[in-house]
């Protein structure tokens, strides 16, 4: 399955299809130096299979987590470009999940101004979630994706067979982002993981995904509007990920209770509690409802009492709307336990 991404200033080819991991080359013009930037949790066999079709290439391999995307290491990787005499036409090959595809996007965007970029995204939420949509970004201390820009991948190569190393929870942290593509845009999605042995389906699931996520960001590259619907789930998520300081529970399993908590039609609810129990994703945390309210006032630099929130009413839409802090308050004692 091939796809294109057409923004304004960039085209990406995304290729989905398991094993594509050993036939990168030939998809891609690799006669320049490539760095292949990866991490210590990635493993070894996937960056030998890459290494050995670009016979120019240096593999970088990093920290894992995200203390990799910080200054001390992007800055160890810039230097590296340096002393290897790297060009703007060189390349930069991501291979790892999205801590891997941010930092080495940035890097790739900065070196020179912008040089050559494609990536091998090895998690499910970095397949589903950062393979289109060229942010990039680095942390400042605790302060996620402080630093950052918008940089377009060339192509994106997703080799579903590198999921079977992940662990089952990273595997359905990343699939909640496709339950989120579904309830916000493609209701046919949303059923598939009622319906089906979820496993069996991963290539439909994340293709739909990506659909989901392409026409929206090729609507608006830079997130000016339309675009906020693919944060359903994301303010009050953030806030819990903020409140358990970004350690006990997993992105997309913050994002599900931040779902659950706006979701105000009864049985779509209920229809995403099935969802998440099946994939063994939990469906709420303990909180102080005031304390999370802080996080979100504070995230959203609230001024007049009112935020923009992604709510979906009807399964495969979504629809962007003003609510009061008073109603954000209501929607988090509904969920705390
Ligand atoms: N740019 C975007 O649009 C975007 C979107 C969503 C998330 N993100 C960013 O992505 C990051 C989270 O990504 P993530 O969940 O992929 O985490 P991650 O990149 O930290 O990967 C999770 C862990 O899995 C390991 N790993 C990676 N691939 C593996 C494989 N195939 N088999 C076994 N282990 C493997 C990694 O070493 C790491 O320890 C966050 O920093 C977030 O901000 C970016
Ligand atoms: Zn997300």
């Amino acid at each position: 399955m091939q796809m294109e991404v057409n923004l304004s200033s960039s085209h990406s080819n995304i290729y989905i299809e398991r094993g594509i991991l050993h036939h990168i080359r030939e998809k891609i013009d690799g006669n320049c130096k490539v760095m292949v930037i990866t991490d210590e949790g990635v493993p070894a066999q996937y960056s030998e299979i890459v290494c050995r079709q670009f016979p120019n290439s240096t593999l970088y391999v990093t920290v894992q987590g995200e203390k990799a995307k910080s200054f001390e290491v992007y800055e160890a990787i810039i230097r590296k470009l340096l002393e290897l005499n790297f060009t703007r036409k060189d390349m930069i090959l991501a291979l790892g999940g999205g801590v891997i595809g941010d930092l080495s996007g940035f890097v790739a965007a900065t070196f020179k101004r912008g040089m050559r970029f494609a990536s091998i995204p090895t998690t499910t939420l970095s397949q589903i979630d950062s393979s289109i949509g060229g942010k990039v970004a680095i942390n400042v201390d605790e302060l996620k994706n402080m630093v950052g820009t918008f940089y377009h991948p060339e192509a994106v190569f997703i080799d579903i067979d590198t999921c079977k190393t992940l662990s089952a929870r990273h595997v359905s942290n990343g699939l909640v982002e496709a339950v989120k593509a579904g309830l916000i845009g493609d209701e046919k999605l949303f059923e598939l993981f009622e319906t089906e042995n979820i496993e069996d389906h991963l290539e439909e699931i994340i293709t739909h995904s990506l659909m989901v996520k392409k026409k929206v960001v090729e609507e608006d590259e830079k997130e000016t509007h339309l675009r906020k619907i693919l944060n359903f789930g994301h303010t009050i998520g953030h806030a819990i990920e903020s409140y358990y300081h970004l350690h006990d529970y997993y992105h997309g399993e913050c994002v599900a209770m931040g779902m659950m908590a706006v979701l105000e039609n009864k049985e779509l609810k209920e229809r995403l509690r099935h969802i998440l129990e099946k994939m063994q994703v939990p469906v709420s945390a303990p909180y102080d409802p005031e304390s999370l309210l802080k996080l979100i006032q504070k995230d959203k630099k609230v001024s007049d009492d009112h935020i923009t929130l992604v709510l979906v009413e009807k399964c495969g839409q979504a629809e962007l709307k003003e609510v009061s802090m008073d109603t954000i308050r209501q929607y988090l004692k509904g969920e705390a336990l």
